[in-house]
Formats: structure tokens, sequence, C-alpha cells
């Protein structure tokens, strides 16, 4: 039997900066202490990839020059065979998968299994390799041609920062959490709808934009406004502002001004909401009722919306429901 490993990846949570990654905007996520474990031991490539899930009826068994990832069943193994298209690993193995996410959460789950497989199948490189490789597992698997956030998070994580990203330089900078806080992710009861056209749809959209106006990185206010289809110019002004409101709520989260940070969290929230599109009435009254609740200093969906979660920023204890989360390192093998 060859070698035992245990790697880990955890999930992540965006506290602001959404749908900017493929756009080469500025995101600040956060790698949580909830996510991913793969243990098991490494055979020989002749007896391919078999894992079982704690969560899932059926294992995953794969060989490892594994074809067509998408078209693989059940549906969990898509994400393990992106990993395995992708990394081609020269070793055979054999394991289990735990998750210590809550399913369907919004967490990033999806990138969370991609690189703790990656691990325990032997990438060997940077973070951010681990990152680029995972996001190409996800294109592959889902189809959904999706920005590197979610994978970059889970890589690059660090306790007690967040990561202020640049996606066009690609430089992560690590932002600290104050202490006195709590970030709260709250579920809106809504499944994930849409995911996969309507993302492709708003990628498509940004492109189109940047075709006219040159990179949205760049681009004032007033270049997305004299963009004469509203609608491009409505998603071209949500990325220039967004970006414009992720150094915003770094700096106050620095500062510790919890009412900006807070401010710009619910701006977030509406230019996704009006601007871009990927709110539902769900996540509007969700955003609203947070709002309204004391000790609640900002709230906003996140991820890439069309139902899912909404992350707050609160007092300690402020909410009674949802998952607090912390800041915490990134995907490790070993522990
Ligand atoms: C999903 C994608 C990310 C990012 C967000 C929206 O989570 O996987 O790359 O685009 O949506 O910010």
């Amino acid at each position: 039997m060859g070698e035992r490993v245990r790697a880990f990846a955890p999930g992540r949570v965006n506290l602001i900066g959404d749908h900017t990654d493929y756009a080469g905007g500025l995101a600040l996520p956060m790698a949580i202490q909830l996510g991913t474990t793969v243990e098991g031991h490494r055979t020989d490539a002749a007896a391919g990839i078999r894992l079982t899930s704690a969560d899932q009826p059926d294992p995953v068994v794969l060989p490892v020059d594994v074809a067509d990832p998408a078209a693989v069943a059940p549906p969990w193994g898509r994400y393990v065979a992106g990993v395995v298209h992708e990394l081609r690993p020269v070793h055979g193995f054999e394991g289990a998968v735990t998750s210590t996410l809550p399913i369907g959460s919004g967490l990033s789950s999806s990138a969370s299994l991609e690189l703790a497989v990656a691990l325990a199948l032997g990438f060997a490189g940077s973070p951010r390799e681990l990152a680029e490789l995972g996001q190409r597992a996800e294109q592959v698997a889902s189809g959904v041609p999706c920005g590197i956030m979610d994978q970059l998070a889970s890589a690059c994580g660090e306790a007690g920062r967040a990561l202020l990203v640049d996606f066009t330089t690609m430089a992560v900078e690590p932002v600290p959490v104050p202490d006195h806080i709590e970030i709260v992710v709250v579920h809106s009861g809504q499944p994930r709808e849409l995911a996969g056209s309507a993302y492709g749809e708003r990628r498509a959209s940004c492109e189109a934009a940047a075709a006219l106006i040159g990179p949205l990185h760049d681009a004032t206010l007033e270049d997305a406004e004299s963009i004469a289809d509203p609608r491009l110019a409505a998603r071209a002004r949500h990325v220039v502002t967004e970006n414009a409101r992720v150094r915003a709520f770094a700096a106050a989260l620095t500062a510790g001004d919890l009412a900006a940070a807070g401010a710009a969290m619910y701006e977030s929230h509406a230019s996704l909401a009006v601007d871009f599109e990927v709110s539902t009435p769900v996540l509007d009254a969700l955003v609203e009722r947070l709002r309204a609740t004391p000790g609640v200093h900002g709230a906003r969906l996140t991820g890439a919306g069309f139902g899912g979660c909404v992350v707050a920023l609160t007092d300690p204890g402020a909410l009674r429901e949802g998952w607090v989360v912390h800041a915490s390192a990134g995907a490790r093998l070993g522990d």
C-alpha cells in the first residue's frame, strides 16, 4: 500500500467584490475554518482513482486518464474528474472525502473539493498554480466559465486575514479582520438557480464592455456611462463601482470603521441587484431584514447570486442564525 495522505482545503466567503474576478477587477474573499478533507493512500496508476464521500451515496471511480469530466457520474465526481483531467496524476488514489461545509451553502464546496483532491493526488506547485488548476478543473467539470476567486481564496487563505485580490495583477494583499466583529453567513433558503447560463451571459457582457472602453480594472464611471447600450453600461458600472467599494471596504476594515465598511456592503448589494441583476427578491428581503437587526453593520449577497447566501458584518452575537466564519489558513497537506 502506498503512502498515507491527508489534504484539507477550506471553503471561502467573499466579503465584497462580486462578479469582478473574471473582469480583472478587485475582490476581498477569505478562506474559512470549514472545508473539505481528502484522506487515503496512493496506489498504482493502473488502479485509478477511487473516492467515497461521507455525504454522497455513490463513490467516484475513474481512470487517471479520464477523458470527459463533465460526463462523469455521480455528479460530485465531475469535480474530482476535472482535477484528474488537469493534473494527470502519476499515481492512483484510494480514499475518502469528508466535509465540514454545510451542503449547498454557497461557501465554495466545489473549489475546496478540487483543491483537496489536487493536493491528495500529488499536486506540487505554488498556491497560485493550485488555484489555477482548480479553476480549470471547475470549468471542465461544470461548463461554467467561472473566475478564479474561489480557488484562489482557498489556496492562499491566511488565519485572521481576508485577501485583497487584484485579478489583473493577481496581487494578493492580506487585510486583517478585526477581532471585535463577527462575519456571519446566512443562507437565503433559495437554492442557486440559473447560475450556469446567466453567469456566462454576465461574463460575456463584461467582455463586450471592455472591448468598447478598455479593461474594466482601469475604466472610470464616465467610461462605463459612455456605453450606448444601457444594459452593457449598467454591467460595466457595477464592475467599476464595485472595484472602488472593495478598496473603500478594505480601508474601512483596517481603520475599524464598521459604519463605512457596512455602507460599502449595502451599496455592493444594491449594485449587484440593480446594475448587475444577479439578486433575487428573497436575497433582497434577507438583506433588508438583517439591515433592520441591531448590531448588524452591513450585509450583501455573496458569490454568484441568483439565490444562495448573504454575508453580514456584525457585533459579536448580534445574529442567532447562520454560520459564524473565521478567516483561516489555505489548502494544505498533512493535518
Ligand atoms: C462564483 C465564481 C467566482 C466569482 C463569483 C462571483 O463564485 O466561481 O469566480 O465570479 O461567482 O463573484
